[in-house]
């Protein structure tokens, strides 16, 4: 039966916490994810197409990548109007019909706000170069340098002033600091809101407000403990980022956003996360992505993002290697469990539930900062084209052959069934993981009369289980089993029991 909503414009109630507090949000890349039309780029009639796999699956909601007309410097993140859709990802009507048909399954929709820079194809960067940020002298003015590699500072051949940005060169940055700006993106998220829009996610936010002094970056106290380009790593990104007064920003989106949840993309360890959620809903943890698959590593983890509150889980997207080709694919399915069972908001990137690897680099490359490889198109079918496209796919698939949808729904066995068991599950736990003593290479939390544990290592491992313990779901048939006290859970699996 449908599962219909209600729309997101208005403002919450007192009390009322947001629908990501505990929602499952599976990541579409839309280009990868279903073509409809045979050009080899997925769009919005495909993502329609498949609505009913995500409605089986039993998501809350899907987060759509970019979706809005770009040149593709960034592959999307590069917004020439951040209030159209792009022509090859479909028309203004087939972004009408997704809306209704997701909310009459009971599936919301967020979308990816691009709001720290636009493409330098953007009318604004001709017509309003005051939304951006200038430097007329000689030489950059401070020594920033960008996330993709050199410095944040190019000159603009038309003018011969050096602009700022963040990204590539082709994504100047805009000035939050100009009210104008605040307003402007304002309006693009009520634009949004006002079509059917229930959240969004906000892309580079820690990139919004810079120091307004335009003073250096000073040389780094300490490691950073996410990963980077090995020339940021050198300092202490305090100036050209993460400015104390985001706020700023960051009210204009919230009160423009009404009840529609706001998720912050903020790329700091979850221990610099507060400010941000002062405004925002959630912010995705790096912190957990980036872990090793280490016992200490993740628990650590844990307890620093749960200490941090607001912290949306995610173990992989459009970014960084997939769960599978970085954690190991005999690592997966705990992987999952772990995802699924923390409780808060999960973030599922596209593919993840099939267990899907990274593809080797593209040929030709799509991307100049190497992530072609985890955005290769899902695998629906065993055909060579995976069932994406039935034209030339603009990335072609890894190995549908061996790994597809279509098998695995049909297999209780497989990764894809035990995302769709995790996902119905989750439901039935609740309160705060409390992580429990486990023996080595082992991670164990309860979360009431739940207890999640979960075995990293190759061999067998115990970990206690309350008396009347019963087995709820375990990674693989036979995977795990209780015995007189005693949870004994098989090489890379996990387990949740529940006590009666
Ligand atoms: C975010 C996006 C990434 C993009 C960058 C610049 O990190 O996830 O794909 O390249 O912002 O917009």
């Amino acid at each position: 039966m449908a599962r219909g909503l209600e729309p997101a414009a208005s403002a919450p109630g007192a009390g009322e916490r947001p629908w990501t507090d505990d929602a499952v949000v599976y990541e579409i890349y839309p280009r990868s994810f279903q073509d409809s039309d045979g050009d080899g780029i997925g769009d919005l009639a495909g993502i329609r197409s498949r609505l009913p796999y995500l409605e089986w699956l039993g998501v809350d909601a899907i987060w759509l990548a970019p979706i809005y007309p770009s040149p593709l410097a960034d592959y999307g993140y590069d917004v020439t109007d951040h209030k159209a859709i792009a022509p090859e990802i479909g028309t203004d009507q087939d972004f009408d019909l997704l809306v209704a048909d997701a909310h009459d399954r009971g599936i919301r929709i967020v979308l990816d706000l691009v709001v720290s820079h636009t493409s330098i194809e953007h009318p604004w960067f001709r017509e309003r170069p005051d939304f951006y940020v200038w430097s007329d002298g000689p030489e950059p003015p401070n020594n920033w340098l960008a996330s993709f590699g050199g410095p944040s500072w190019t000159r603009d051949p038309a003018t011969g002033r050096l602009y700022l940005h963040s990204f590539y060169p082709e994504q100047p940055d805009l000035d939050w600091r100009n009210p104008e700006v605040r307003e402007a993106m304002a309006d693009v998220v009520r634009h949004w809101v006002g079509r059917g829009a229930d959240g969004f996610r906000v892309d580079a936010v820690d990139r919004m407000v810079k120091d307004a002094e335009l003073r250096d970056d000073p040389p780094a106290r300490e490691p950073f403990p996410l990963p980077m380009p090995e020339a940021l790593l050198r300092r202490d990104l305090v100036n050209s980022r993460d400015a104390p007064d985001i706020g700023i920003a960051l009210a204009a989106l919230r009160e423009a956003a009404g009840r529609a949840p706001l998720i912050g993309e903020v790329y700091l360890p979850v221990a610099r996360v507060l400010p941000y959620l002062e405004h925002l809903d959630a912010v995705f943890g790096f912190d957990l992505l980036h872990a090793e698959w280490d016992a200490d590593a993740l628990a650590a983890a844990i307890d620093r993002s749960s200490a941090a509150g607001g912290i949306a889980w995610v173990t992989s997207n459009h970014d960084f290697p997939r769960v599978a080709t970085r954690w190991g694919e005999e690592n997966a399915r705990a992987a999952a469990v772990l995802l699924l069972t923390l409780g808060g908001a999960a973030f599922v990137y596209q593919g993840e539930e099939l267990g899907m690897v990274d593809g080797p680099a593209a040929d030709p490359v799509r991307d100049r900062y190497g992530r072609d490889a985890c955005r290769r198109p899902m695998q629906w079918d065993p055909t060579p084209s995976g069932g994406f496209s039935r034209g030339d796919p603009w990335l072609s698939p890894v190995d549908p052959a061996t790994r597809n949808a279509d098998d695995q729904s049909a297999d209780p066995g497989s990764i894809l069934n035990l995302f769709r068991e995790l996902i119905g599950v989750r439901r039935e736990i609740h309160g705060t993981p409390a992580r429990i003593g486990s023996p080595d290479g082992t991670l164990a939390f309860d979360r009431g009369a739940h207890r999640v544990a979960i075995n990293l290592g190759g061999s067998p491992a115990v970990v206690p289980a309350p008396a009347g313990s019963e087995l709820v779901l375990c990674t693989a048939p036979g995977a795990a089993e209780l015995h007189e006290g005693e949870l004994r859970i098989g090489a890379h699996a996990a387990a949740v029991t529940c006590e009666r």
